[in-house]
């Protein structure tokens, strides 16, 4: 609403009525309408949207409530606002209970009516950054994407912010973290979409077939080129060339690769012709791209010029209860697929699902799930049911209390606040870290025993992982958190030693 000037319509049969109300409102940065009866009213819903509605409650056609209900049932996004005469005061509450936020009775002045439209406005602003933000923070599901960790909100805001324009985008992440899905997203969320979205994956195709595979062939240009052929570069004109796995790309065709990028033309392999295209460049990796730089595997001028939006895809392992979210999700879709039964996993199945750390990522639980599925019956998924290696765990677990699931948003303030104590303590808090398990000092007696959160939660975990003989799942387990929980922990507390220590260096 702030980018844009608030639109109002006055909705008021009296012409004079009408010229005044005018007259109050012209001085501010206002876009006003006036419509003369209920229908033409309801006429200029259908077509605009308006920010707030000033709606007299006798129109010649209708009742001025009626122009509420409507707005109402079709769920408009206006603050209305209504205006009574002497004697249709009652309608007053009829007209809040159909949803007017406000009301004021003729004849009233040029600041009783500013002050009351304001109001309305700014209620309106209120409700929608409160929408925007829900929008933005609560997302289970979006594109091909299932999931509603923070780190995946990221992820969304970041696709969301990056679709439309024709930046490069360059995706990074373990295997099976759901790369294709993100190149997919982007295009599907641009202005190409409708167009050719052509992924080519650079490691899947052999070395001296990958040029022509990209920018075609002619006739005879090589042993085996019976047919001429388009390549991926012109079968994406105007859509998104996703080039997966980027990093395997030989070093002599990224020089090609690169001045296609820079001048969005390429020359067929055997043609002098060069052809010109207009696509979009997505990326995507498993490896670390600069470590890969720096072994010179890839060119550093074509990292920097596809580098542009990075995206890092978080490891299934941090992403807090989206595990079960996704279990769940495919545990469903599977089941309809191969015509079972199966409604839930048991509660003991569930911890052993999340004490696993998940190295192959999504793919490995929608593989787990099928193989399940797939060899068993019923309608819950007990802990037996598991395959190799989560039955191996489930046997580790032994007969440690079930820690009860908690509901994304306990977990997601619970991590924020983690980070915040992790973040605020940071290195400072390092220099003298208690690392002895045997003295715990949970609560301090005087101001000069209080230690950092971070450092007690350390001992506390650290002190579990030892009573349970270093069984990180039953540790984690009795602490009711997950075992990445504490994986993660452990490799936060490692950079903060190091970095402590190279600052004492
Ligand atoms: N957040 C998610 N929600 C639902 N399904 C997902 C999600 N992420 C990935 N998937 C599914 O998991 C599988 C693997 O995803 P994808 O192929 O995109 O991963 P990748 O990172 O490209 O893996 P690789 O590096 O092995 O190529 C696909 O079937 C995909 O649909
Ligand atoms: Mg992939």
């Amino acid at each position: 609403m702030a980018s844009r000037e608030a639109s109002i319509l006055i909705i008021e049969d009296s012409q004079t009525m009408a010229e005044l109300y005018l007259s109050y409102l012209e001085s501010l940065p206002y876009g006003l309408t006036v419509v003369s009866d209920g229908q033409s009213a309801l006429d200029a819903l259908k077509k605009t949207t308006f920010d707030v509605l000033l709606v007299d409650i006798h129109l010649p056609d209708m009742n001025g409530l009626d122009v509420l209900k409507f707005v109402k049932s079709n769920e408009l996004p206006s603050s209305s606002i209504v205006i009574t005469s002497n004697g249709s005061v009652e309608y007053a509450v009829e007209a809040m209970q159909y949803g007017a936020i406000d009301f004021i009775e003729k004849p009233f002045s040029a600041s009783r009516l500013i002050t009351t439209v304001q109001n309305a406005l700014r209620s309106r602003q209120l409700e929608t950054q409160i929408k925007t933000l829900k929008d933005n923070y609560e997302r289970s599901h979006f594109e091909g994407f299932v999931g509603s960790s923070l780190a995946m909100q990221r992820v969304y805001n970041i696709i969301d912010s990056a679709a439309p324009s024709k930046a490069t985008v360059f995706i990074t992440g373990e295997s099976g973290t759901g790369k294709e899905v993100c190149a997919e997203a982007i295009h599907s969320l641009s202005q190409r979409k409708g167009k050719p979205f052509v992924a080519l994956n650079c490691g899947a195709i052999p070395k001296d077939l990958m040029e022509s595979e990209i920018f075609g062939h002619l006739k005879g240009s090589f042993t085996g080129a019976i047919s001429p052929r388009q390549g991926a570069a012109e079968r994406a004109h105007q859509g998104t060339l996703f080039l997966d796995e980027i990093c395997e790309m030989d070093l002599d065709l990224q020089v090609k690769l690169l001045r296609f990028i820079q001048t969005g033309s390429f020359q067929k392999v055997g043609s002098s012709e060069t052809k010109q295209v207009d696509v979009r460049f997505v990326c995507a990796t498993n490896r670390d791209p600069l470590k890969e730089v720096e072994a010179g595997r890839f060119r550093e001028d074509l990292y920097y010029r596809l580098h542009v939006i990075p995206i890092h895809l978080p490891p299934l392992r941090d992403r807090e209860y989206d595990l079960i979210l996704l279990a769940r999700h495919f545990l469903s879709l599977y089941s309809k697929e191969e015509t079972k039964g199966f409604k839930g996993f048991s509660p003991k199945s569930e911890v052993v699902i999340n004490s696993y750390s998940w190295p192959g990522n999504i793919r490995q639980l929608q593989n787990v799930i099928r193989n399940i599925i797939v060899l068993n019956d019923g309608d819950m998924v007990d802990e037996d049911m598991l395959p190799p290696p989560l039955n191996g765990l489930s046997r580790d677990l032994g007969d440690v209390p079930i820690p009860p699931v908690a509901p994304p948003m306990a977990e997601l303030s619970r991590s924020m606040d983690n980070s915040a104590a992790l973040v605020g303590n940071g290195p400072a808090a390092l220099v003298n870290p208690v690392t002895s398990t045997s003295q715990i000092q949970f609560k301090p007696d005087t101001i000069d025993d209080i230690r950092p959160l971070w450092i007690t939660e350390k001992e506390v975990i650290e002190k579990a992982i030892a009573l349970c003989d270093d069984n990180i799942p039953q540790a984690a387990a009795k602490l009711e958190v997950s075992p990445s929980t504490i994986y993660r922990k452990k490799q936060q507390w490692d950079a903060m030693e190091d970095e402590n220590a190279a600052k004492e260096n």
